[in-house]
């Protein structure tokens, strides 16, 4: 009833709404400050493990020079003064067999182990990588990829621009490397495409097999469950750079992964 309400109210209404206005603005006031701080915390953990990152590639850069050039090198030297041994000993001599024999023996031990050193160094960050650049390093891994028997890979790269940003194209690089190394290891695919594609702000990177597929939430599911770093770390890698991946597949029916970076790590 109009009679009833209270005769203040009409006086202390005004007031009361300025209050809570106030208020108001100040909660919107500091829940600005808060998502400002918040938004300039996330780019700061951003930043550090984006370096964080590039540390690692450093590193694994240096280690795979070390291993070629230096490592290397040097049983290339070996193989090359066990051939000279070989030669010097006499042939006809029926003492010289055994010493032969061994010398042969340590050659073959010699040059496997320099093959091996360069596919750990090539593992570890590919030479053509550096020299080169992103797209002869994307044929590159094809190419070796597809040795594996009864694969046959596809792949289809835009020109790209001349000054694609470093750690763009080395994430866009260890993303095929790793989703490739999946579709070997568990797709039993036959066929297999790699697609780079840019659209003057974005790559976007896509990897589809005819393999027998997996169920998409159980695959991110093991990699979050840490049995894996594939899937899992292939997505936070795409979130620090300011893109994102997304796997697509169904059990029988291959896999297609989408990575959509910008050119600009934002
Ligand atoms: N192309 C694919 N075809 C079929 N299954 C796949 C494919 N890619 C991934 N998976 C499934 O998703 C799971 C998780 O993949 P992820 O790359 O995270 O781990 P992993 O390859 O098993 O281990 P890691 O990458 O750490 O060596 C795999 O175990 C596999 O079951
Ligand atoms: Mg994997």
């Amino acid at each position: 009833m109009k009679q009833g309400l209270d005769p203040i109210e009409p006086q202390s209404r005004p007031e009361s709404i300025e209050a809570l206005n106030l208020r108001l603005a100040e909660l919107m006031h500091r829940h600005n400050e808060l998502f400002d701080r918040l938004r300039a915390d996330q780019q700061h953990f951003a930043r550090l493990a984006r370096s964080v990152w590039r540390v690692q590639e450093d590193e694994r850069r240096r280690l795979a020079r070390e291993l070629h050039d230096g490592i290397g090198q040097n049983l290339a030297a070996l193989i090359h003064q066990i051939r000279a041994a070989v030669r010097a000993v006499p042939a006809q001599a029926e003492t010289a067999l055994t010493a032969l024999s061994a010398l042969n023996q340590a050659q073959e031990l010699a040059q496997a182990t320099l093959e091996d050193t360069r596919a750990l160094s090539r593992l570890l960050r590919p030479q053509i990588l550096d020299d080169l650049g992103l797209e002869p390093a994307l044929r590159w891994l094809v190419r070796t990829l597809s040795a594996a028997p009864g694969l046959h890979i596809r792949i289809d790269v835009d020109p790209l621009p001349l000054d694609l940003n470093a750690d763009v194209a080395t994430l866009i690089f260890r993303i095929a490397q790793e989703s490739l190394g999946n579709v070997v290891k568990h797709a039993q695919a036959t066929l297999a495409t790699l697609a780079l594609h840019c659209d003057g702000e974005r790559l976007i990177l896509s990897i589809s097999d005819d393999g027998r597929g997996c169920d998409p939430a159980a695959a991110f599911a093991v990699s979050a469950r840490s049995e894996s770093t594939g899937l899992g770390g292939m997505r936070d890698r795409a979130r620090l750079f300011g893109g994102e991946f997304v796997l697509k597949s169904g059990p029988g029916a291959g896999c297609t992964i989408t990575l959509r970076l910008p050119l600009i790590p934002t």
